[in-house]
């Protein structure tokens, strides 16, 4: 099979990956490296940003993970900024993190519903925003990881709806307001990836997890390696018309309404 992996198709390029500590971000920050890429990645725990940066050293890649909450602005300022110190100029953002669990709304409190906007949605905004004096030059490469969640309603997920169909409305904005400086910004939008967290939260496991995955048209889910790719091409040259879009990245799991959670709460 084809692959940009390992065709240093980013060579030279500098990559900003917020969530980058596990699951299908880091997935993506290999896929980076291994295209040529120098990495900054940044989540919120002090062990798991260094344990993800220092995997990717051990691999040969260059790679740094600072602790900063997307929450917290001036920490992701200065991330952004010492970012750029070390590694010069940023050409790639990456905003993926997230976090997520079930709740039907009637059990979910203010807090729960605020947290999963504030990380997911604020986030979003606090890392393109901050991003802005760094990447604002033709070529950069801005990409947001939403979610089916901002299209399809989905039982016991009201807040990382709002927040992904949030998301979705920053990516767009952004990519009208920044297109004039050649600043592209898409998201891509995961169907539900093997060995992630997200779908430890959310599947139910059995024979309600068989009949999720029959109801997917390419019928298996799919691998980090798959956003990894998407993103890829999304900061090549070969993607420079390409900004506003969501892309679904989802064997077409989207188009049969595929909502994990609605087994439990339909
Ligand atoms: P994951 O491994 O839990 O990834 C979430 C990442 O975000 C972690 O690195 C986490 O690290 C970081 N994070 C959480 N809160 C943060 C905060 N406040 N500030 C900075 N970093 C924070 O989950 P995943 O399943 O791979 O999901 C990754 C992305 O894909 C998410 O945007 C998710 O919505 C999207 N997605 C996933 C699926 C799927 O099938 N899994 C499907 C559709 C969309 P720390 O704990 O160290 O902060
Ligand atoms: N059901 C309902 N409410 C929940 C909940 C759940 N499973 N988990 C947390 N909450 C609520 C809490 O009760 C709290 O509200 P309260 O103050 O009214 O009680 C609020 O959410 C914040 O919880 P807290 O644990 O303080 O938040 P946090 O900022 O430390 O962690 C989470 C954020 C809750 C999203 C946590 O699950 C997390 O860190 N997730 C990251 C990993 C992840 O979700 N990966 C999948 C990505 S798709």
């Amino acid at each position: 099979m084809q692959s940009s992996l390992g065709n240093a198709v980013l060579a030279g390029k500098v990559a900003f990956i917020a969530g980058g500590s596990s699951g299908i971000n880091l997935g993506v920050a290999e896929g980076f490296a291994a295209a040529g890429a120098k990495l900054a990645l940044i989540s919120r725990s002090p062990e798991k940003i260094e344990a993800a940066a220092r995997a990717l050293r051990d691999k040969g890649y260059d790679a740094v993970g600072t602790a900063a909450d997307v929450r917290d602005y001036a920490a992701v300022e200065a991330a952004l900024a010492a970012t750029a110190t070390r590694w010069g100029p940023i050409d790639i953002v990456l905003s993926g993190a997230a976090g997520n669990f079930i709740a039907p709304a009637a059990a979910l409190s203010a807090n729960g519903f605020k947290t999963v906007i504030d990380i997911d949605l604020l986030g979003t905004f606090n890392v393109f925003r901050a991003s802005f004096d760094h990447i604002a030059k033709p070529g950069a490469s801005l990409i947001a990881i939403t979610a089916g969640q901002a299209v399809q309603p989905m039982a016991g997920q009201i807040h990382a709806c709002a927040a992904k169909a949030g998301v979705n409305m920053v990516t767009q904005c952004l990519a009208m307001e920044w297109g004039p400086h050649g600043v592209r910004v898409n998201a891509i939008s995961p169907g539900p990836i093997a060995d992630t967290e997200g779908m430890r939260r959310l599947m139910p496991g059995g024979e309600a997890e068989a009949a999720y995955i029959a109801t997917i048209p390419l019928g298996h889910y799919g691998e980090k390696r798959d956003i990894a790719e998407l993103a890829i091409f999304l900061s090549t040259e070969s993607a420079r018309y390409i900004s506003g879009a969501i892309i679904p990245c989802d064997g077409a799991s989207i188009l049969t309404g595929g909502s994990q959670s609605n087994f439990r709460f339909t």
